[in-house]
């Protein structure tokens, strides 16, 4: 190799020592007679000096480098003059007096700085990716996703997992996202998909009777990008045949925690995982994903209210909607600009606004607490009390009501549950708040396509008590579903699954599947379930988010090397592109404007 040693791993006992070492200038001093070098690699960064006095040759050679040049420097290690030891530097014991450097490469000025971690353009970044990627935090980003993925591996395999590959090319099978889809050449007219995911055929790996299966995926899904949303993205997808719901969610449990504990400095908050009810999530936080790093949770007042003088109560419940509300402890100083600002948060949710009502010292000549609020001339005083009561709100609280359909008043008031958690300084990032979502409902309606649609997918099983449900009342079903979530973030999903034709088929019938488009679409998985299918489930666990969470990232393009932007743009290569017309012409298609 070009090299003796990295220029992370030199310490004080290498002293004496002849070292060869190359990497780039990390930054160059020049002291006149004397030019300072940080080389630096991917182990780390270490001081070399280059005298004039002593290595003239290297001297002219040093002073002509920049940041980031590619150097070779041979040289002898040793321990820097009293003093002048660097304590940031785990290399900062010692130096390397440079007989000899060779310019290796040479390096344009780079568009931005590699030596800080000041914040940069990200568009910049995604443009020259290959230069970000240098950033000392990029690289341990990398580093800790290697770490996690290869602890993953080593963990099913120590359990008896098979890691096998499944293809790329698929058969479009649209439920959930997009697909991606690769026009056939061969086949004029005709189409691949990419996966969204490996489920159906992990599902054919286990009535092929592989009984432990486990995969890093590659997953594509052509939908609306967000700052947990890639265009592809990476999975641990895993399947076993012979179990449980609780087999799948102790295995996954031990895996993770092991993760947190191995990888990094956080805290699991709660072991084993608390397990919510969906209800409870929605009802309790307003979100399937809620993060449970901190309290103020939803209250429901629509049983106080229901013959409310305020109308705005009263009519909301009349109609089948909801009124709740959050405690802000310590929050009844609000400024009107502040709760102005909290009331025009929640219209971005479609929610008209808040009623606000902070309570004050003391109590009135009835009896009842004293308030300021948003709508003291509507609200009478013994229902602010009967709130105030249900919410423990005590005096020099905050109260933030929310009259809505039921929809509205989870994502307006779950959002704003999150907004002020941050706001207050509640999401301590060194705590892994990790529960399981249990209980979700089968089926889920879609108001734009009037009809059910699987709320995980068409292939998870029923709770053995409602299979008759599908025929009566599918919105009533529960699933054999479950999510892992952490911090407002859902890390992965999955089910036990349907293993008989018959199930199949039912559930298929309720999607609005005829038997016919069945068979077109799926005929491969009713078929194959007729050759003895085990009983068997799995999950799938995102990678990247999961890789954010351990790193306190906030959004999964900091963990990912070369992540599209939010518009689904690959900034560095330029993709999508255009491509020829004879690459048409063979692909048999015509682009329409
Ligand atoms: P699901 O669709 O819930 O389940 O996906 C599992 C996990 O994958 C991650 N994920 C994503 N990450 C980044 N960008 C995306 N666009 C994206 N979409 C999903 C999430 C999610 O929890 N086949 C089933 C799993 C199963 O049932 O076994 C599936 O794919 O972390």
């Amino acid at each position: 190799m070009l090299k003796t040693h990295s220029c992370g791993e030199l310490r004080l006992q290498n002293a004496g020592e002849k070292v060869t070492l190359a990497g780039w200038v990390h930054r160059r001093r020049d002291h006149g007679g004397v030019i300072f070098l940080d080389l630096r690699d991917r182990e780390g960064i270490v001081q070399v000096v280059v005298d004039s006095a002593t290595a003239p040759e290297a001297h002219k050679i040093a002073s002509d480098t920049r940041p980031e040049y590619v150097i070779q420097t041979f040289g002898t290690v040793r321990a820097r003059p009293e003093g002048l030891e660097n304590p940031d530097l785990l290399t900062g014991d010692i130096e390397v007096d440079a007989d000899r450097v060779v310019v290796l490469s040479a390096s344009r000025t780079p568009p931005f700085a590699i030596n800080e971690e000041k914040p940069v353009d990200e568009a910049l970044r995604l443009r020259y990716r290959y230069l970000d990627l240098r950033h000392r935090r990029m690289q341990r980003n990398i580093i800790v996703r290697h770490r996690s993925v290869m602890a993953m591996r080593k963990f099913l395999d120590d359990r008896g997992f098979l890691e096998i590959e499944t293809p790329i090319l698929i058969k479009s099978t649209p439920e959930g996202a997009r697909d991606f889809v690769v026009p056939s050449r061969l086949h004029p007219g005709k189409f691949y998909a990419l996966p969204q995911s490996p489920q159906q055929l992990k599902q054919l790996l286990m009535v092929a009777g592989y009984e432990k299966y486990f995969q890093i995926a590659r997953c594509f899904r052509d939908e609306d990008l967000r700052a947990d949303r890639q265009p592809e993205f990476t999975q641990l997808d895993l399947e076993m045949s012979f179990v449980e719901s609780n087999d799948i969610l102790e295995l996954i449990e031990e895996m993770l925690i092991e993760q947190v504990e191995t990888l990094t400095e956080k805290k699991v908050w709660k072991k084993p995982f608390p397990r919510l009810k969906y209800q409870d999530a929605m009802a309790k936080y307003g979100s399937d994903k809620p993060d449970l790093r901190f309290g103020m949770e939803l209250v429901d007042f629509s049983d106080l209210l229901r013959e409310s003088s305020f109308r705005v109560f009263s009519s909301v419940l009349a109609a089948g909607g909801q009124v709740k509300g959050i405690r802000v402890p310590g929050a009844a100083g609000y400024s009107r600009k502040r709760l102005d600002e909290l009331s025009a948060f929640v219209t971005q949710y479609g929610a008209r606004g808040l009623v606000w009502a902070a309570r004050q010292p003391g109590r009135t000549d009835d009896g009842f607490p004293k308030v300021r609020s948003s709508a003291s001339r509507h609200i009478a005083p013994a229902e602010f009390d009967a709130m105030f009561r249900r919410a423990d709100v005590e005096e020099g609280d905050l109260l933030l009501v929310l009259a809505d359909k039921p929809d509205v008043v989870a994502m307006a008031l779950g959002n704003l549950r999150l907004k002020l958690g941050r706001e207050m300084g509640l999401m301590d990032d060194d705590i892994l708040a990790l529960a399981w979502v249990v209980d979700f409902p089968l089926f889920e309606w879609s108001k734009e396509e009037n009809r059910w649609k699987a709320m995980h997918h068409p292939f998870t099983s029923a709770v053995d008590d409602d299979w008759d449900l599908l025929e009566t009342n599918p919105g009533a079903a529960r699933a054999k579903a479950y999510d892992v979530v952490c911090n407002g973030w859902e890390v992965g999903g999955g089910s036990i699954r349907i293993h008989t034709p018959e199930h199949q088929s039912a559930m298929f019938r309720v999607l609005g599947i005829s038997d016919e488009e069945a068979q077109a679409r799926f005929g491969h998985m009713l078929e194959a379930f007729t050759y003895g299918a085990p009983p068997h489930g799995g999950i799938a666990l995102g990678i990247d988010r999961w890789v954010s969470i351990l790193l306190s990232e906030k959004s999964i393009r900091e963990v990912i090397p070369f992540p599209k932007t939010a518009q689904g743009v690959d900034l560095m290569a330029q993709a999508p592109s255009p491509i020829s017309e004879e690459q048409l012409l063979e692909l048999h298609l015509k682009v329409v404007e």
